[in-house]
């Protein structure tokens, strides 16, 4: 499976935080906000992505990240001219898609738990029949896509940003579809907002009866940190993870190691090469002593 790392947007709810820099390079704890969802795709055993963003924001990006090759990957990018919607990279991104493809939002985190081995095996098994969404209860539900489940937990509809909504499922930013998606993301039509909406895209899946929704576990976690109090939270659940638990969450170079997509020589040349003294190194160091040469 392929993978699009969707980065774009104004980031409008933290400004003037984004008014000269992208939202997804803000700092989460220790590291760049896009270092989380790229960790998740990578952990997911997934190597070769799109990385897609603004023309602003373009350059910075790929500037952070390269081409890839110390973290064991394959990056390309591509730029979304206008915010035009999250289901329009799926057409932005439509000749890369040759295979299933797994799109991840740029603002999201997630601590996954027990689910992993689920989400891997989609990733890894068989091509999808189905779109696969990841649903996670929360209290805010009006911020997100909603999913209308009946009683038997089968999502009966998908509402964006509900005024009222129907349960407390969030639609995460993390979705598996089958390599005929951008065929299907073609027939959309922008919304009220002027964007080809994500949800109308798992809308049309669903009624065709290929939409499955997996619900995340109670350990794990997800947030959308596309506002202040949410990109709080996401830095201190970060550094909860790393200071009590010392949970990796984020940091790619050790995914890397981990999944064997570098040796443990490229490892420790990467960690050479970076600026010492840094919290960041110091963790990676930590980690490479504790965690997996154990
Ligand atoms: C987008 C989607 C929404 C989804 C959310 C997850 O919202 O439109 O369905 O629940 O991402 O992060 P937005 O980024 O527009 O707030």
């Amino acid at each position: 499976m392929k993978g699009i790392l969707l980065a774009g947007g104004s980031g409008s709810r933290l400004y003037p935080m984004t008014r000269t820099t992208s939202k997804q390079l803000l700092p989460v704890y220790d590291k760049p906000l896009i270092y989380y969802p790229l960790s998740t795709l990578m952990d997911l055993g997934i190597t070769e992505m799109v990385v897609i963003s603004t023309p602003r924001d373009l350059p910075g990006i790929r500037s952070l990240l390269g081409d890839g090759a110390e973290f064991g990957l394959r990056l390309s990018y591509r730029v979304q001219n206008r915010p035009e919607g999250i289901a329009q990279s799926l057409l932005i991104a439509s000749d890369f898609i040759d295979e299933d493809i797994c799109l991840i939002l740029g603002d999201n985190l997630f601590l996954l738990n027990g689910e992993l081995a689920r989400l891997r095996s989609l990733a890894s098994g068989q091509a999808l029949e189905t779109a696969v969404v990841v649903l996670c209860p929360v209290k805010d539900p009006e911020r997100f896509g909603v999913a209308d489940c009946d009683a038997g937990g089968r999502v009966l509809r998908l509402v964006e940003k509900p005024k009222l909504p129907t349960s407390n499922l969030a639609v995460t930013g993390l979705y598996f579809y089958p390599s005929d998606v951008a065929g299907l993301a073609a027939t959309l039509r922008p919304s009220a907002r002027g964007e080809l909406e994500i949800t109308d895209l798992n809308n049309l899946y669903l009624a065709q009866g290929r939409l499955r929704a997996l619900r995340l576990e109670r350990e794990s976690r997800w947030l959308d940190a596309g506002t202040p109090d949410a990109l709080l939270e996401a830095s201190e659940l970060a550094a909860r993870a790393w200071r009590n638990e010392r949970k990796p969450a984020g940091y790619p170079e050790e995914m890397a190691r981990r999944r064997g997509l570098i040796s443990q020589e490229d490892y420790e040349a990467l960690l050479r090469s970076m600026k010492p003294g840094t919290p960041y190194l110091e963790h990676l160091r930590a980690l490479s002593a504790s965690l997996w040469r154990s």
